[in-house]
């Protein structure tokens, strides 16, 4: 069935929307999905920059921190924002989204590779890590371990809550300033090194957004279980949307991710995977009356109130387009420019290369440090004088500036940063 959201809205929508929940449903579920088939038939499974707002003075090169959301899926958002308000007790209250949601939970457990039942449509990475340390069952004598890579979301939670709960938290260093010949046994050797008796939960970066060290996260999570670990619980806040993730075989017991990110919905939208075992043992953040502790579904964790659902909503919106490219496409994009702005600093003498060379841990988020400046001036002066929006890092380890592309992005983006960054 095809009706056009705008006309429906403008319509004598209030009165059909009470008389014919059939209909509101439909147009509730019918998304910007036909225009943005249209959109990827039309550009070849590419992401033009035209696909967004940003301003055509801004270079975004800090996909990293926060995404750009494509027009389509900002279309439909305010679609559904205003057809929320045409009767807002019935759309928050009532029938019409409840299905879609749980039709987006299926798409979001296809792109984490996990069950629907395992997926849970959270805010954010913090609001997962903070479920995760609220709701195990952890007391005296258990150790929660992680390492100086971590954001800091995914370890102040376990802080927080050790005090009240009597189980402590240990942190290592783990050496990012000579990353760059890095290997993944030896990431998985710095993980089995410092795993003590107690650890019971191990929190890691899937990519960590300093200078983008991938995981292998199967190996970690083998080994981690082999010495005894309970839990791995994974902060997937860089790498869900950006590189293929398959969690149902990885091995790991919960991973978060702040899908705003590389997945481009509107702000506040995240997903976390929940593996069923995990679940057996974990007490939800907030109760609310809907669910019983008997029946235990996975919107248990999510359920907490009203939410903003027309952002929620949108987030099918920003699965559908995501899903347009391949994900094997979206992977060689990113190697391509990995590997071309690892060539364009090596040919500088004025540029360091400070993330891996190996790009089975490597990301779509990479590090270069100019020799001799602070990166927080050199990332302030390409801003105000070109426009350039990076993420800079300044600590004893590292004093670089963080660059995180993605499909809008090209060659000549790299060539200009680099050559602005050196000016
Ligand atoms: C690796 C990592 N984890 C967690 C977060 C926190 O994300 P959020 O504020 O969406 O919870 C970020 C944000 O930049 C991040 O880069």
């Amino acid at each position: 069935m095809s009706i056009s959201r705008r006309s429906f809205i403008k319509g004598t929508a209030a009165a059909t929307l009470l008389a014919d929940l059939t209909i509101v449903k439909q147009v509730a579920a019918e998304t910007a999905s036909s225009q943005i088939q249209e959109a990827a038939e039309q550009r070849g499974y590419r992401a033009p920059k035209d696909d967004y707002s940003l301003d055509p003075n801004v270079l975004y090169l800090n996909h990293a921190s926060i995404g750009t959301v494509p027009r389509v899926v900002q279309e439909a958002h305010i679609g559904y924002m205003k057809l929320c308000e045409t009767n807002p007790w019935l759309y928050i209250w009532s029938a019409p989204w409840v299905e879609p949601q749980e039709v987006i939970r299926g798409k979001a457990a296809k792109l984490m590779g996990c069950l629907p039942s395992e997926t849970v449509l959270t805010h954010n990475t913090t609001e997962c890590f903070n479920l995760l340390a609220n709701g195990l069952p952890l007391g005296r004598g258990d150790e929660v371990l992680y390492s100086s890579l971590n954001h800091i979301s995914a370890s102040t939670c376990w802080h927080n809550l050790a005090p009240r709960r009597g189980f402590s938290v240990r942190s290592f260093h783990f050496p990012i300033s000579d990353c760059t010949s890095l290997t993944a046994e030896e990431i998985v050797s710095l993980y089995e090194r410092e795993i003590g008796p107690n650890t019971r939960v191990l929190a890691l970066p899937d990519i960590d957004n300093t200078v983008g060290i991938r995981h292998p996260l199967k190996a970690i999570a083998d080994m981690a279980h082999s010495k005894g670990v309970e839990w791995v619980v994974v902060d997937g806040a860089q790498s869900a949307g950006m590189v293929p993730i398959d969690l149902r075989d990885s091995g790991v017991d919960a991973y978060a991710t702040s899908a705003h990110k590389w997945i481009q919905t509107p702000k506040g939208l995240g997903l976390a995977f929940l593996k069923t075992s995990l679940q057996a043992a974990l007490n939800p953040m907030w109760v609310k009356h809907t669910y019983s502790e008997e029946s235990h579904p996975i919107q248990m964790y999510e359920d907490y109130s009203t939410r903003a659902l027309p952002a929620l909503i949108a987030f099918g919106d920003a699965l559908d387009y995501q899903a347009q490219t391949p994900q094997a496409e979206r992977e060689a994009h990113h190697i391509h420019l990995w590997k071309e702005m690892q060539h364009i600093v090596s040919s500088s003498d004025r540029l360091k290369w400070k993330s891996p060379t190996s790009w089975d841990i490597s990301a779509a988020l990479y590090s270069v440090e100019v020799v001799g400046k602070s990166s927080s001036s050199v990332a302030s002066r390409i801003y105000a004088d070109h426009g350039i929006v990076v993420r800079p890092f300044t600590s004893d380890e590292i004093n670089a500036i963080r660059i995180s592309p993605n499909l809008i992005n090209d060659v000549n983006d790299l060539e200009k940063i680099a050559r602005v960054m050196v000016g």
